[in-house]
């Protein structure tokens, strides 16, 4: 029924979903944050381009601040920037509740994970689809999330690359063996056929960007997701 058997393995079986801003339409942002709030989103996933660690160029910090205003739900940034140290404390004055960096990008992985979390903030560590977990094995007992990129970081609506859910296990695996809290995000491409293995995989938090914002109604899509995750999960 649950995959450890125990009591313990309860916490598992929630699986939170984070709507990706990215693809909502910008013209009326706002709007859409409190869409997806009232449709049942457990947090708000906020990405950040920068235009030399992906080529895109989206928004920064005054976003952050400006949507803290108008919701409660915790606003996750997910930042796609080089040189990710010289932009945090912009993003934590701005409301965030999350702060990820990815390890390609921090020079001082160790030092920007332990400065986000003294500034009282949850630390995230992403890694690119081609990045080996051992990227993140040293800081594991250090950050709060870890977040497996399922497409190349960049673009929203790409295909979900299947060989990450090895990836996701076996970071599963390495989590549940040192006995940490640590959660696993995975990012890009989510889709209801795809959202039940990614969950029993072990991802504790998906993102969906296009799933949920190139859908007519959000909480519907968001109760999908969720529910379909949660399924997959009951029957193993
Ligand atoms: C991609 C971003 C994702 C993106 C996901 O670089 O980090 O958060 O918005 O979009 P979908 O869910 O459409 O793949
Ligand atoms: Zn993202």
């Amino acid at each position: 029924m649950t995959s450890g058997g125990g009591p313990d393995t309860l916490p598992f079986m929630k699986v939170r979903i984070a709507p990706s801003l990215l693809a909502a339409d910008f013209s009326k942002l706002g709007d859409e944050v409190r869409a997806v709030e009232i449709g049942g989103a457990d947090l708000l996933h906020f990405d950040v381009m920068d235009g030399h660690f992906v080529p895109p160029i989206t928004v920064g910090a005054i976003a952050v601040r400006d949507l803290r205003k108008g919701t409660r739900l915790p606003l996750d940034v997910h930042l796609m920037v080089d040189r990710p140290d010289d932009l945090v404390d912009q993003f934590i004055d701005a409301g965030a509740a999350c702060v990820t960096v990815h390890a390609e990008a921090a020079r001082h992985l160790d030092r920007t994970v332990r400065y986000v979390k003294s500034r009282g903030v949850r630390a995230g560590v992403a890694i690119n689809p081609a990045t080996p977990l051992n990227a993140v094995y040293y800081v594991l007992g250090l950050v709060d999330i870890v977040l497996v990129m399922s497409v190349n970081p960049g673009w929203g609506g790409q295909p979900f690359l299947d060989y990450t859910l090895a990836k996701i296990e076996a970071l599963k695996g390495e989590i549940r063996h040192r006995k940490l809290q640590t959660l696993i995000q995975v990012d890009g491409g989510v889709k209801l056929d795809n959202i039940g293995k990614i969950a029993k995989a072990g991802a504790d938090i998906v993102v969906a960007g296009t799933a949920v914002f190139s859908t007519p109604d959000y909480a519907v899509a968001i109760r999908d997701l969720r529910a379909t995750a949660v399924a997959a999960l009951q029957k193993q």
